[in-house]
């Protein structure tokens, strides 16, 4: 899968990166953000992954299957990389994550929808689909529910950015793995900020079952948003069914997204 060979590429590319780069982040959490701008957002991302790296570990494939570089990394990492964040950390990452709250989905405010929806409120709702979504075999839904309740994070730092803002898929995505990698490092790095690096990068990468669910949600919850919309302030916002038509991966996906479109034919 082409989606595994992206995924294992920062592994192996970065084993300079590591070296230089752990050093940087171990000596002080707080230390120069500005100079891992210039490296590779996807190795800086990768290094909480491979900080925090444990038995426990639920990394995919590419990850697991690029043996660790003969560095020092680990040794060099904190004794408290296993350790949830201190309340200071905590409280600094969740202030972030306030603009979640306040940042206005893009897409909504374009075509001048009234009080539209925050991006956390579009990712709890997402939350709640994997929550209520049936059993899927091989499908672990407690990781769906994290999933969900992040893959939009970084938008704290970097907005909501869409393709009408004319800033290309590759800047999009760079500049939103930095500023992950930034809350990550705000978050004290360890086993957290860890699980949240990992959870992000699969969703963003499609590189696990469970994120190609996870994105169907993500695109059953703007439809439904957006039939709500129109039968409450009596827009049009057909684009949005249209951008997503035949696009739904998984079959809980399909099944909702066809309720959703039957409901707005039916009004
Ligand atoms: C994710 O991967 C699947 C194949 O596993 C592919 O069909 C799908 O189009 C991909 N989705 C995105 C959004 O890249």
């Amino acid at each position: 899968m082409g989606s595994r060979s992206r995924l294992v590429f920062p592994c192996r590319a970065s084993v300079f990166s590591l070296a230089f780069l752990v050093p940087s982040f171990t000596s002080s959490a707080q230390l120069s953000f500005k100079p891992f701008l210039t490296r590779t957002a996807t190795a800086t991302a990768f290094t909480f992954l491979r900080m925090a790296s444990s038995s426990s570990s639920s990394v995919t494939d590419g990850n697991d299957i690029n043996p660790p570089p003969p560095s020092s990394s680990n040794d060099a990492a904190p004794a408290t990389a296993a350790a949830p964040p201190s309340a200071s950390s905590a409280i600094d990452f969740l202030t972030l994550c306030h603009s979640l709250k306040t940042t206005k989905r893009a897409g909504w405010v374009r075509r001048e929808v009234q009080n539209p929806e925050s991006i956390a409120d579009h990712m709890y709702r997402m939350g709640l689909m994997a929550l209520i979504a049936s059993d899927i075999p091989g499908i672990d839904r407690d990781k769906c529910v994290k999933m969900a309740i992040v893959h939009d994070i970084a938008e704290a730092i970097v907005g909501d950015i869409t393709p009408s803002d004319g800033i290309s898929k590759d800047e999009k995505s760079r500049r939103e793995r930095e500023a992950l990698d930034h809350m990550c490092k705000l978050l004290g790095g360890g086993s957290r900020a860890k699980e949240i690096a990992e959870l992000w990068m699969e969703y963003e990468e499609n590189s696990s079952s469970e994120a190609k669910i996870v994105k169907d949600f993500d695109k059953v919850e703007m439809i439904l948003q957006a039939l709500e919309y129109e039968n409450e302030q009596g827009v049009d916002l057909d684009e949005f069914f249209q951008s997503t038509a035949g696009k739904f991966q998984t079959d809980v996906g399909k099944a909702w997204a066809s309720e959703i479109a039957s409901r707005r034919r039916k009004r």
